[in-house]
């Protein structure tokens, strides 16, 4: 089997991973979540490079010619060293891809105000990728950044449909549209934000669009495959799913499903 892999630090890319498969459900598809050290979006540069470098050689080591980071901490902090420093040394025929480009490219299509609106970790704030990404394409745009570090914590604890969810978007939301209330689109830049996407929109001032990652993605993909047929033959295409996790299998089971939209059954790998 030569799958495409998945990689998040935790649950956070079953959102892309359902969109990437409802557009091509005939390839065989790869996911790990590395939920035994989530959360990454609080760690420094060098943890984040590390744990993902080491989450890409063991997708590697199981035959994926194609891998997405879909997790927008680790494609901000790990995926340009992994490109430039690792690939040629481990598998120089394998691609690494991760979600900050696509989504930068395609956002200045939903703005009428010209102002985004960006809510993503403190790890993807900080390292100022999606301001950057986004001036290169749409150099007119004005970019607001808010970091949301107590988002990942609740969703991951299974705590984001509770009041204390409530609280936090309330006050992440509030500050972002302080910093600029021109803002007419919201862009959820990290995977697992989709989970609190009801109460983001409840938070926002009416008019406000709310755009998730997994539709960019899937279809960046697609058009990624059609353009690079040397990757896309290498990919098998037997319909497979496979899930594993770094940490209790029987927790990613029971909270996987909010996430991926149907039941998975996964297996457990130490890294
Ligand atoms: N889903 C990851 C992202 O897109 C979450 C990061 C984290 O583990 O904090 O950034």
């Amino acid at each position: 089997m030569h799958p495409i892999g998945v990689f998040d630090s935790g649950y956070g890319g079953l959102t892309v991973l359902r969109e990437i498969v409802a557009r091509m459900p005939q390839y065989d598809y790869l996911y790990l979540g590395d939920n035994a050290r989530a959360p990454y979006g609080t760690r420094s540069f060098e943890t984040v490079y590390k744990y993902t470098l080491q989450c890409v050689e063991w997708l590697l080591q199981q035959q994926c010619p194609l891998i997405i980071l879909a997790c927008n901490t680790a494609s901000a902090k790990a995926l340009r060293s992994i490109q430039q420093m690792d690939l040629q040394r481990l598998n120089p025929t394998a691609r690494v891809l991760g979600v900050i480009r696509p989504t930068s490219e395609t956002i200045g299509a939903y703005t009428r105000t010209g102002n985004i609106g960006i809510l993503a970790t403190r790890g993807t704030v900080q390292s100022n990728s999606y301001a950057l990404e986004i001036n290169k394409f749409f150099p007119q745009l004005h970019i607001a950044q808010e970091a949301c570090p107590m988002w990942v914590p609740i969703i991951e604890n299974g705590e984001h449909e509770g009041a204390g969810a409530d609280f936090f978007v309330r006050k992440n939301v509030a500050q972002l549209m302080a910093q600029n209330p021109k803002i007419d689109t919201v862009l959820l830049a990290c995977t697992h934000y989709p989970l609190l996407e009801q109460k983001i929109k409840a938070a926002l001032p009416q008019g406000v669009q709310v755009v998730s990652q997994g539709g960019i993605v899937a279809n960046s993909l697609q058009d990624y495959l059609h353009r690079h047929p040397e990757i896309e033959t290498q990919i098998t295409r037997q319909g497979n799913r496979l899930f594993y996790t770094t940490d209790s299998v029987a927790d990613f089971n029971s909270h996987a499903a909010a996430f991926y939209g149907a039941g998975v059954s996964a297996n457990h790998v130490d890294l």
